[in-house]
């Protein structure tokens, strides 16, 4: 058998479809479907995923789907959701009916300041260098500026600076952080540009050696934070109030379950953010670790009982979306989705990603506290099941009821009862 070589001298000069060509030739894959199959990009058109990556050869498509019933502050919201996960849009619908006649979700946010951090390291005196760093603060503010005139007409720029004394196997470490409100945008490259330029001056200003220049994902002063009353009576009464705040009581104390609380309001937020072409992994790694900030890993959210013994649930995480740059503008999908939203600002944005957050996160504990989550997600997973099974049309409804029925979504029944349907007819 001949050697295979992934070194294809000038892959990321050759087309979309020449790439295809190479990449399925590697791989043994001559149907002509295989090709068809990558160069079908749906709604992102070939030569703008070109763009936003490189050697891209397709698209992934995930499906979006709108979460009804969401009332926040005050305003009626239908917020598109990219997700692979059945019953996660489902289950904020729910979450937003059985909220909206009390009100539904209020929102706020700390502001939308991003940190960049400058590490300096090689240095005797870490105390002497922090404050020969902290007293130019002016002249820091204004070569961040100078870096951005565009945030600052928007009303943007350097807001502040924090210089911090690490220590480490090598020393000690001056961290210097840059404080910058980049409003609408997410701000990655606005704030990595102004620590890069800053990085030479901190050197000659302390002697020391600038190594990283970057921003940090734990974008505390971009706090998103949604809250909601959910009565008694609407979510089934006491009982089940009661389990949501055990539910809750559990993942606060447990890292173990902490990490799935906090991956079910994750599904909400996740899904959002892809939906706006933002980076998923940038919230997700602030969102993770705004939740060990104490020392521990612990629950994004916070549930209790109000006095007259309804549920209140609250949220507070980093939420650094932006409305410019990268795929926000560029995807057609994220230009649609801000439009269906009406969102007008960063903050917005961020703001109702929250409240999904909170509202998929009451409807994963409810349903945990109660019934549990396979009921619900075996009826839409049977759908899957049965197409996997290779039901076609009118087969699949019929095939996943029988599986719902039956009580066992698994392959292997599906096949027989495609089998026996195809029998009878
Ligand atoms: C599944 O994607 C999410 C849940 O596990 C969340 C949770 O346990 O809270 C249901």
């Amino acid at each position: 058998m001949s050697k295979k070589s992934s070194r294809i001298s000038g892959f990321h000069t050759l087309s979309v479809a020449d790439r295809v060509s190479k990449t399925l030739e590697f791989a043994g894959m001559s149907d002509e479907q295989d090709a068809a199959m990558f160069l079908n990009t749906g709604n992102l058109p070939a030569d703008l995923a070109d763009r936003l990556i490189e050697n891209a050869v397709g698209t992934m498509n995930i499906p979006v789907g709108i979460a009804t019933n969401m009332l926040i502050d005050g305003r009626d919201y239908l917020v598109p959701m990219a997700t692979e996960e059945s019953s996660v849009v489902a289950a904020v619908c729910n979450a937003g009916r059985q909220s909206y006649e009390s009100g539904g979700f209020q929102t706020s946010m700390s502001g939308t300041c991003m940190i960049a951090q400058i590490q300096l390291v090689d240095i005797t005196d870490p105390g002497n260098c922090r404050l020969s760093i902290l007293e130019r603060i002016e002249e820091i503010r204004a070569i961040c500026n100078d870096c951005d005139p565009v945030l600052v007409k928007h009303g943007g720029g350097f807001r502040d600076l924090e210089v911090r004394i690490i220590e480490s196997a090598h020393g000690p470490m001056v961290i210097t952080h840059l404080i910058v409100d980049t409003r609408d945008a997410m701000g990655a490259n606005a704030v990595n540009t102004m620590a890069e330029t800053l990085a030479p001056h901190i050197e000659s200003w302390t002697g020391g050696r600038v190594y990283l220049r970057i921003l940090s994902n734990l974008a505390d002063r971009r706090l998103a934070r949604a809250r909601c009353v959910w009565k008694a009576d609407a979510i089934g009464g006491p009982d089940v109030r009661d389990g949501i705040v055990r539910a809750y009581e559990f993942a606060l104390m447990d890292p173990y379950r902490a990490a799935t609380h906090n991956k079910g309001i994750m599904n909400g937020v996740s899904a959002v953010v892809m939906a706006t072409g933002n980076d998923t992994r940038a919230v997700e790694a602030g969102a993770h670790a705004y939740a060990a900030r104490k020392g521990w890993y612990s629950s994004l959210s916070h549930w209790e009982v109000t006095a007259s013994g309804d549920l209140a649930g609250s949220i507070e995480l980093p939420m650094a979306v932006g409305l410019i740059g990268g795929a926000t503008k560029l995807h057609p999908m994220a230009r649609a989705s801000l439009r269906i939203m009406d969102i007008q600002s960063a903050e917005q944005l961020a703001r109702v990603i929250a409240a999904v957050g909170l509202a998929q996160n009451f409807s994963a504990l409810k349903a945990l506290a109660t019934e549990g989550v396979q009921k619900g997600h075996m009826s839409l997973h049977s759908q899957n099941i049965a197409l996997m099974a290779g039901a076609e049309g009118d087969e699949i409804a019929a095939v996943a009821q029988r599986l719902v029925d039956l009580g066992t979504v698994r392959i292997d029944v599906a096949e027989q009862e495609l089998l026996k349907l195809r029998s009878k007819s």
